[in-house]
């Protein structure tokens, strides 16, 4: 499955505005299928987790806190180059350097409550994948 499958979060300010009917449909219009997908609150220990490669960052505590703050959508995305095409479906990271017509310049507005995460390999893919979902809980 390596390059065909990337990890993205509906992150919890895109998910409390009602964000993620329209978001969902720029995935399904951008051409991926839904493979995984699970409504869920992270708890604090996973969040800490997921994130653990920003750790010495001066925002990961903030980014803990926020993550936690209310329910996300944990989803598997396919298609051919996936990491790279949801890259640029969803744009930069901070809102006000992405393009028109992206995700996060559409829904998200700060660098941290920035909408929706996307795997930046296929590596990390894989791991972020398994860190949600087992294998019997992927219709791949
Ligand atoms: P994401 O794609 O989920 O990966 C790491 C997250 O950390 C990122 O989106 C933002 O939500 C957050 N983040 C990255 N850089 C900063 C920053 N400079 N200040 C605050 N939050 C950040």
């Amino acid at each position: 499955m390596n390059g065909e499958i990337t990890f993205s979060i509906i992150k919890p300010d895109a998910f409390g505005s009602g964000n993620t009917g329209p978001i969902l449909a720029m995935i399904h219009e951008a051409g991926f299928e839904i493979v995984a997908l699970k409504l869920l609150r992270m708890t604090r220990e996973q969040a800490k987790s997921f994130y653990a490669i920003h750790k010495d960052r001066p925002f990961y505590n903030d980014l803990v806190e926020f993550m936690i703050s209310g329910p996300v959508i944990v989803m598997i995305l396919r298609q051919e180059n996936a990491v790279d095409k949801f890259r640029k479906l969803i744009g930069a990271t901070d809102p006000a350097k992405a393009e028109p017509g992206t995700v996060r310049k559409r829904f998200a507005s700060s660098v941290q409550m920035n909408a929706v995460h996307g795997s930046d390999s296929d590596e990390n893919a894989l791991r972020e994948s398994n860190f949600f979902f087992s294998e019997a809980e992927r219709c791949l």
